[in-house]
């Protein structure tokens, strides 16, 4: 096992590249099961969570060789396997989007109940439910789920749940709908900027889609879809997170490829921080007044504030000069890296899915545990400022969303290392 070293207090100033986003190259590595023929990809981040994928692919019959940084080289060679076995879901939920390809293409999907994980319950039912609403037949065999289709049939269908969209779910009955007969309209459908990319891929393999990026989206199905060349989104929560990690540090970031059209509510917070976040020719440009105002925050599905940014926004807030308010309105338990934060010196009170944090003059460094990727982060982010080294144990976490994160930071003036345990 590997931990983080880092000794706080350095200002980032420079340029950092932002990579492709896992959350649409993880539904686009999927939709390639859709394909006849080749599908080459670019701008895919190398993350564990993306490795995992194609291990997954790879087991489903799909060859697949790494080109130049960031590209890949997809076909589908033999379509006798359509089981995702626990032994992979378990290390990564996103497997579940190879349930509504392999149906769709295969006429049969058996994935794991994907387990759930330290920001909380993680279930399925909504994916489930927009796939049997296809025409599927469901059955639950050894904690997999068994779905069966002759052929899928469209409809329209609500994909709502108590916590507003899903947007794997979302992923998952769109590419099934591709190749369904006739049309399907999905209501409140995820409207995630990762969704949108995965639409446009899949218009461009033939596909009809019209609505994605809005609540409704529509689907006139076709007999089939052909593999295509396809440049995955920049990662908006990479670039969120290093926005934050120039505003925590008093810095100041040029984050190219950044695209700022894909973080309006993040912007419109962390403005009211008092941080400048501008456009410029090749991204985005951040830095930040010193005195940082202390805000209200709620989580919503986009466009409102994502969830994903919550935790490392939540590290900024410990110095801001006043009490700020954090309520987790997609999942409620998303709070691990709360308890470490006070280990740091900071005074968050939690209260149900609202914590408040009252602001403090300064972080401590200490010895703290990564829980999940998005805390990781957060942990990082509190450790650039804090007083001494704080060292981040399990760094493995951070490794599933962020691509050889130490180096992007210490190119721009942090002190952090990564060490073998
Ligand atoms: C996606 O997860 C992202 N992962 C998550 O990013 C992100 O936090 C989440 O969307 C919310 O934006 C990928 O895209 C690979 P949901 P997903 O289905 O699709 C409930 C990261 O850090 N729900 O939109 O699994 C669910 O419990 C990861 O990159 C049901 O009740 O999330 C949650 O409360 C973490 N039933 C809410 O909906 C279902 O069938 C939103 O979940 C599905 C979801």
């Amino acid at each position: 096992m590997e931990h983080f070293e880092i000794n706080g207090g350095s200002r980032l100033k420079g340029t950092v590249k932002i990579d492709g986003a896992k959350n649409a190259a993880l539904p686009i590595l999927a939709a390639t099961i859709l394909c006849e023929g080749e599908t080459i990809l670019h701008n895919v981040p190398d993350l564990q969570d993306v490795r995992q994928m194609i291990t997954l692919l790879n087991r489903l019959g799909i060859t697949c060789e790494r080109r130049e940084e960031g590209g890949l080289r997809l076909r589908a060679e033999d379509e006798m396997n359509c089981h995702a076995e626990y032994e992979l879901v378990s290390r990564m939920r996103a497997s579940v989007c190879v349930m509504g390809p392999l149906l769709a293409k295969r006429k049969r999907s058996q994935v794991s109940m994907p387990g759930g994980c330290a920001i909380g319950d993680r279930p399925i039912n909504l994916h489930i439910q927009g796939l049997r609403s296809l025409g599927a037949d469901f059955d639950l065999a050894g904690g997999d789920i068994v779905l069966r289709a002759k052929k899928l049939k469209g409809t329209e269908l609500f994909l709502g749940g108590a916590f507003g969209s899903t947007v794997t779910g979302t992923a998952n009955v769109l590419m099934a709908a591709t190749l369904a007969e006739g049309r399907t309209v999905i209501e409140s459908a995820a409207c995630e900027p990762e969704i949108t990319d995965l639409a446009e891929f899949l218009n461009k393999c033939g596909a009809q889609i019209t609505g994605h990026g809005t609540p409704r989206i529509t689907i006139d199905g076709v007999d089939s879809l052909q593999g295509v060349e396809h440049t995955v989104i920049p990662d908006r929560i990479e670039t969120g997170t290093f926005i934050i990690a120039a505003a925590i540090t008093n810095g100041e970031l040029h984050l190219e490829n950044g695209r700022l059209e894909h973080l309006i509510a993040v912007v419109d917070r962390l403005r009211h921080l008092g941080l400048n976040i501008e456009r410029y020719e090749k991204g985005v440009q951040v830095s930040s007044a010193r005195r940082l105002e202390p805000i209200e925050l709620t989580t919503q599905p986009y466009p409102g504030f994502p969830t994903d940014l919550q935790a490392q926004t939540m590290a900024l807030l410990c110095l801001a000069d006043g009490n700020s308010v954090v309520t987790e309105k997609i999942f409620p338990d998303r709070f691990m890296h709360v308890a470490e934060l006070n280990r740091m010196g900071a005074h968050i009170r939690k209260e149900g899915p609202t914590v408040i944090i009252e602001g403090v003059k300064k972080l401590i460094g200490a010895p703290v545990m990564a829980s999940d990727l998005r805390a990781s982060a957060a942990l990082i982010l509190a450790g650039l400022i804090a007083k001494g080294q704080t060292r981040l144990h399990r760094a493995y976490h951070i490794d599933r969303g962020y691509q050889r994160i130490e180096e992007k930071l210490t190119a721009v003036g942090a002190d952090i290392r990564r060490v073998q345990d």
